[in-house]
């Protein structure tokens, strides 16, 4: 099984980050040097995908104006002889085929899914949330690809959280196969503490058979009245084998304030040049 293409939906309102996300889209908000986008689509292209379609809405455009060349600001650089930023700019260009798609409609994360149909076609595709970022030795979509290679199905990544997250995420059935991977039995989409089905939830990365599209077609808007993709992957997992990778790295949700921050905060502490700065500034700040 090759998994070629990933699709990105972020056409969401990103109403947890408002008023920031009132003109900017939160996939777009900065994470110290570079936008949320970026990460994901770097984690997309280290797991070996070459076809990105990010799911877009009104008021994103500057999405593909990021992933497009900026020929008048290229040569500014070039001419003030900043041929590194010039570089760092084009890289970000250069990096995979980008393409997008309208939602239209903000229907719900199901319907987002499923308008990439066309794109997608009938091959095994990659989701990856514009908003979750993670940080790992090897990136989580790669370890979804070694499982859904080495079981010839659908994986998601999983993670055991306490009983405040699983009433936001959507929780699992599962039973174990080898370390880290369980096969998946049932879910159900931000369950109440009585219909949780264990504390493993669904977070950010998916790797699905094309099958998925002809279920999210009939799936009816389930959950805040969405079409949830958690309700179309339970009937693929009811029809086809479907696998959880418990993956191995940290996850960041950027799409609220909390997560964001702590993010940021771990991302410019790593970074080279502001670091070390950062640590001396936060230990001055702390001893106040
Ligand atoms: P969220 O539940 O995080 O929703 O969607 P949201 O609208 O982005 O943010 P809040 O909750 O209002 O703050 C999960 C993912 O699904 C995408 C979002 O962009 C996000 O990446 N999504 C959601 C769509 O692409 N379309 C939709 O109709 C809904």
């Amino acid at each position: 099984m090759k998994v070629r293409k990933a699709i990105i939906p972020a056409a969401g309102l990103g109403t947890r980050m408002l008023p920031n996300t009132k003109s900017i889209p939160k996939e777009m908000l900065p994470l110290v040097d570079k936008p949320v986008i970026q990460y994901i689509v770097e984690e997309a292209v280290s797991a070996g995908i070459e076809e990105i379609l990010i799911i877009t809405n009104r008021g994103k455009s500057s999405m593909e104006d990021y992933f497009d060349y900026a020929p008048d600001l290229e040569k500014a650089l070039l001419r003030d002889g900043k041929t590194r930023e010039c570089e760092t700019i084009r890289a970000a260009a250069d990096m995979a085929d980008v393409f997008y798609l309208r939602q239209k409609e903000t229907k719900g994360l199901g319907h987002a899914v499923w308008r990439a149909k066309s794109f997608v076609g009938n091959e095994p595709f990659a989701v990856l949330l514009g908003d979750d970022i993670m940080l790992s030795e090897t990136p989580v979509l790669r370890q979804l690809v070694d499982a859904a290679e080495k079981y010839g199905c659908s994986a998601i990544a999983a993670r055991e959280v306490d009983d405040a997250h699983i009433v936001k995420y959507s929780s699992l059935q599962i039973s174990p196969l080898e370390d880290r991977i369980y096969r998946i039995h049932d879910m159900n989409e931000k369950p109440t503490l009585s219909e949780k089905l264990s504390n493993y939830a669904i977070l950010g990365r998916y790797v699905l058979t094309p099958e998925i599209f002809s279920i999210l077609e009939s799936t009816p808007p389930g959950r805040n009245n969405e079409i949830q993709l958690t309700d179309g992957m339970r009937e693929l997992c009811h029809q086809q084998s479907m696998v959880a990778v418990d993956f191995e790295g940290k996850r960041y949700d950027t799409g609220n304030l909390c997560g964001y921050l702590e993010a940021t905060i771990d991302f410019a502490l790593r970074n080279a040049e502001v670091g070390p700065w950062l640590r001396e500034f936060m230990r001055e700040k702390l001893a106040d």
